[in-house]
This record gives C-alpha cells, sequence and structure tokens, in this order.
C-alpha cells in the first residue's frame, strides 16, 4: 500500500522576500500572515559582537549605501533603512537582531537559522548562534543551515544537539556542488537547490535518516513537484502560494 502523502513544511524565504522587505519584522510577519508554519533567515555578526538578520555582505543593495555589514556596529546598522527598497510603506524598517527576530515569532513558527559566512576562520558566528539556541529554548522548532562547512562543523562541537542542515546549489565551486562535505558531518537535513531535487536524492537522504529542505521555490508548478516527491520542506518568496498548493494535496 503506498504510504500516506505528507505535506512539507511551508518556510517564508528570508521572512517573505515576495511579499515584503526581506530579513524585517515586516517580512516574519508577512510570511506567518500568509500561512507559513515558519521562516529562513539570514544571520551575520556585527563588528561590536551583536547577531543581525541580513543577507548581502554588503549594504548597498537593501539600506543604498556603502558598507559592510561585519565591518558595521549595531548602533551604525541601526541608522538604516533596510524597508524603503521594498515600497514606501516600509520605509524606516530597522535591520533586526536575531533576538528580536525570535521573540516577535510566535512560538508555534519553525525557524531555519541560516549562518551566513563564508570565510573559513570564526568570527564568533556559530557561538552567538548556539548561545541564542539554548537562551531562547529553540530545540525541537529550528535548524541551523549554511553553506560554510567548516562553520558547521563547527557549531557541532560546540553543542551535538543544534540540528545542522548544508546547503548547496549547482553554482558553487565544483566539489561542492552536490555537498560532498556532507560525509564528514553529521546532518539532521540536506538543503539543496531545488534543482537538484530527484527521487534518488530523496531516496538515499531519507534512507540515512536525513531531511529534504529545498530552495527558493516560487512557480506552483515546481511547488507541486517537491511535493509530489516527498520534500520535507520548500523554502519560498511566497509562503501564500505555497498554502495553496498545500491545501490542493491535504484536500485531495
Ligand atoms: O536557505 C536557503 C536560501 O536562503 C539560501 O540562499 O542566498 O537566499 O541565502 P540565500
Ligand atoms: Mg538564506
Amino acid at each position: 500500500m503506498a504510504e500516506p502523502m505528507t505535506r512539507p513544511l511551508n518556510l517564508g524565504h528570508r521572512g517573505a522576500r515576495g511579499l515584503a522587505p526581506e530579513n524585517t519584522l515586516a517580512g516574519m510577519a508577512a510570511g506567518m500572515a500568509a500561512g507559513a508554519d515558519g521562516v529562513e533567515f539570514d544571520v551575520q555578526r556585527t563588528a561590536d559582537g551583536h547577531l543581525v538578520v541580513f543577507h548581502d555582505d554588503d549594504l548597498q543593495r537593501i539600506c543604498s549605501v556603502a558598507g559592510r555589514v561585519v565591518t558595521s556596529t549595531l548602533a551604525q546598522l541601526r541608522e538604516l533603512d533596510a524597508g524603503g527598497h521594498f515600497g514606501p510603506q516600509f520605509a524606516g524598517e530597522p535591520i533586526p537582531t536575531l533576538d528580536e527576530v525570535i521573540e516577535a515569532l510566535p512560538a508555534s513558527a519553525f525557524l531555519n537559522i541560516e549562518a551566513k559566512r563564508f570565510r573559513l576562520r570564526s568570527d564568533g558566528l556559530e557561538a552567538g548562534i548556539a548561545e541564542a539556541f539554548r537562551r531562547h529554548s529553540l530545540a525541537g522548532r529550528c535548524i541551523v543551515s549554511s553553506f560554510n562547512p567548516v562553520l558547521l562543523g563547527r557549531l557541532a562541537r560546540m553543542d551535538r544537539s543544534i540540528p545542522l542542515g548544508l546547503l548547496y546549489a549547482p553554482d558553487l565551486p565544483f566539489g561542492f556542488r552536490q555537498g560532498w562535505p556532507r560525509h564528514l558531518l553529521r546532518l539532521r537535513a540536506l538543503h539543496p537547490h531545488y534543482e537538484q531535487v530527484n527521487p534518488e536524492l530523496l531516496r538515499t537522504a531519507h534512507g540515512r535518516g536525513q531531511q529534504i529542505n529545498t530552495w527558493t521555490v516560487n512557480e506552483p508548478t515546481e511547488m507541486r513537484r517537491l511535493i509530489g516527491l516527498g520534500v520535507d520542506s520548500i523554502i519560498t518568496d511566497r509562503p501564500d502560494l505555497l498554502g495553496l498548493e498545500n491545501s490542493r494535496l491535504e484536500n485531495s
């Protein structure tokens, strides 16, 4: 007998990037209001040791100023507008801290914290994430993902209880495209780009007890393909559209 199909977790990408400014409190609220089960967002460490939610290395695209997150202080970042680029109604949305995002989300929300650092040397980002994971009691409703396997390895050594996911994509340097460091890490999940998801990947990952959480899926046709394959989570800019696809499955 065929197993009943379960719907994937609906995770808003950077909050809900298609509906509100990415990685802001307004974006997190928009994602949850659109029916997401939780949100994915990017975390970096400021020059003075605070963890903030921001995707790019530099501030230009979002805040229209020169500078970088990791060389700025929290006070400097707080002067900036992270919402106006999306629309005038969001002007003045600040760059939030990790604590603010966690505290603003309902306790039922699932959190995918992406540790955004490509350098091999640590700047303390993973220690800050481990500390927030403990302080906010995130066990059972959080996974920490990263493209950086060295960072994930350090995090695993700090706290083996934190679920980890390795991100990978076809445009990474050869060798990393298929996420080969997966063999060196104890991972709860693989986080492949959606074009890399196929039945064989699902079979082998699930056979090893690993989840497949894929990104960034905005087209309903592709959502249906991935739901049909049985992925565990879909990260999307449009949690409202994924919600419709998931309800179609539940009502069929
Ligand atoms: O975590 C999935 C996705 O967010 C990875 O890519 O560049 O949007 O952070 P990016
Ligand atoms: Mg991300």
